[in-house]
């Protein structure tokens, strides 16, 4: 199995503790930070935006995988990149220039990712395979955290790398949306590496001790 990479999405944090937050993740062994920008457009909630990405990446040594939830992102990539964003995704839905979008984060040195929101087929990443450092499966509409996995994810993220893997093409894939410990060990199953986790980590008692249980769930070890 390729390497596990947990990704604790700070949507689940106190945005008044993101130092904190970050420290946590750090204590548990996270290997990337999961921030999830909202814009009230592509999705009713809005969050946070380029400032909160430059004062985040100044305070955590671990990668940023900035998650864009927002309209025609292709205009605002650049002060994402500047803002310090080391992977970057957008969603598939959002972009008529998807190609152009992923073209753009790898000039600037950081991993392009694309995401399928869960109505979309994997099919949809076929024009820009090559293009790709990573496609993500979300497994909630987006918007919120806390949500309940939707039971078909497991079954779309097989067909994601089957797919993929017939086009003879290697690229990571990512899972956002209701993971815990409990689904853990069947979404590494069918393929994914990097599980993002809101609620199951920054709403347990012990928030660095639940990416341990993930990472071990994933890795069907017992915690
Ligand atoms: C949902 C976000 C997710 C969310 C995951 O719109 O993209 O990253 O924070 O949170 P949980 O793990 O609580 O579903
Ligand atoms: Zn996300």
């Amino acid at each position: 199995m390729s390497a596990l990479r947990i990704a604790p999405s700070l949507l689940a944090a106190d945005f008044a503790r993101l130092a904190d937050a970050l420290l946590i993740a750090e204590e548990g062994g996270a290997d990337l930070i999961h921030v999830d920008v909202m814009d009230g457009h592509f999705v009713p909630n809005l969050t946070i935006g380029p400032p909160v990405v430059r004062s985040l990446r100044a305070a955590t040594r671990r990668a940023l995988d900035v998650h864009l939830m927002i309209d025609t992102p292709e205009r605002s990539l650049a002060e994402y990149l500047d803002a310090g964003a080391d992977w970057i995704s957008v969603h598939v839905e959002a972009t008529s220039h998807l190609q152009r979008c992923l073209s753009e984060i790898r000039k600037a040195g950081a991993r392009a990712g694309a995401v399928l929101n869960p109505a979309t087929p994997p099919g949809a990443l076929a024009a820009c395979w090559n293009d790709l450092d990573y496609a993500v499966v979300m497994s909630v509409n987006p918007g919120w955290g806390g949500q309940p996995l939707l039971p078909g994810s497991i079954e779309k993220i097989r067909r994601l790398r089957a797919e993929a893997s017939e086009a003879g093409v290697r690229l990571m894939v990512e899972v956002d949306g209701g993971v815990d410990a409990n689904n853990a060990g069947a979404l590494a199953a069918a393929g994914a590496e990097i599980l993002v986790a809101g609620t199951a980590i920054y709403g347990a008692g012990d928030p660095a001790g639940a990416i341990g249980q993930l990472r071990a769930a994933a890795e069907g070890v017992r915690a």
